[in-house]
């Protein structure tokens, strides 16, 4: 086994990740332009070609957010992992009473968890379920779809989609980068590897079929 191998498991492929990272910065981008737009301070200062500038690089933004997952949803092997997310059992009942405890106060060992722990999976369906809101809306906003009314029906699903991702965002992005139960992650998504022990620590149930999937190879290739 490679010294890369014997530290490191696979995570994601480099799909994921330009899927991942794609979605990433068209969403900070629709989320920039899209307060600059929604706030009536900074909406005052949007006049003439900057206004148009900036809309511009609000739908930019929004298609990014959206043709990345529909296009690997169309090419990827794994269209289907999303599903990983829907699938409760009785370890997330654990993660979910353990968490409070895990996350604020600190220590206390977590149940052993899947691919996504209970809170990424709770993220990952927000993600799904609003960011579908979001991108839907604004396409009906952007082209005009329906009437006057209807519009601001979706206008007002626009804004509370976006909000509540922008909270769950600040959330997912303050783990991953500072929390130290999970900024261990942050590899994972830049370089498709995750550290073994942190992997066998935090996610044990998926650490256990990788380890199984690396012994059956080992064993095809012996
Ligand atoms: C700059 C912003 C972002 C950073 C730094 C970031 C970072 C990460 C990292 C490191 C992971 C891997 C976690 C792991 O495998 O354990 C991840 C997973 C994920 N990200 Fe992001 N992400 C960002 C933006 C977004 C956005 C905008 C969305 C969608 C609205 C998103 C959706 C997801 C989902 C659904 C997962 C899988 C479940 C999870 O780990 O919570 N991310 N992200």
């Amino acid at each position: 086994m490679s010294k890369r191998k014997k530290t490191l498991v696979k995570r994601y492929d480099l799909p994921d990740m330009i899927m991942h990272w794609t979605v990433a910065v068209g969403f900070v981008l629709a989320l920039l332009t899209g307060y600059a737009v929604f706030f009536e301070g900074t909406s005052a200062l949007l006049v003439n070609e900057i206004g148009v500038f900036i809309r511009l690089l609000h739908r930019i933004g929004g298609v990014l957010f959206v043709v990345a997952p529909v296009l690997y949803f169309i090419f990827s092997k794994k269209r289907f992992g999303f599903l990983r997310a829907f699938k409760w059992s009785k370890s997330d009942l654990g993660w979910l009473l353990a968490a409070p405890k895990h996350y604020f106060v600190g220590g206390d060992s977590m149940p052993p968890q899947e691919k996504y722990n209970t809170g990424q999976k709770m993220f990952y369906l927000f993600a799904v379920v609003f960011g579908f809101l979001l991108a839907i809306s604004g396409f009906i906003l952007w082209f005009n779809w329906f009437s006057a009314t209807a519009q601001l029906i979706f206008l007002f699903i626009h804004d509370v989609s976006a909000v509540l991702l922008t909270l769950f965002f600040f959330v997912h992005v303050y783990l991953v980068i500072f929390h130290p139960a999970d900024r261990m992650s942050f590899n994972a998504m830049a370089t498709g590897y995750m550290d073994r022990e942190y992997a066998k620590n935090s996610h044990e149930l998926w650490y256990n079929e990788v380890k199984a999937q690396e012994v059956k190879k080992m064993e095809k290739n012996a």
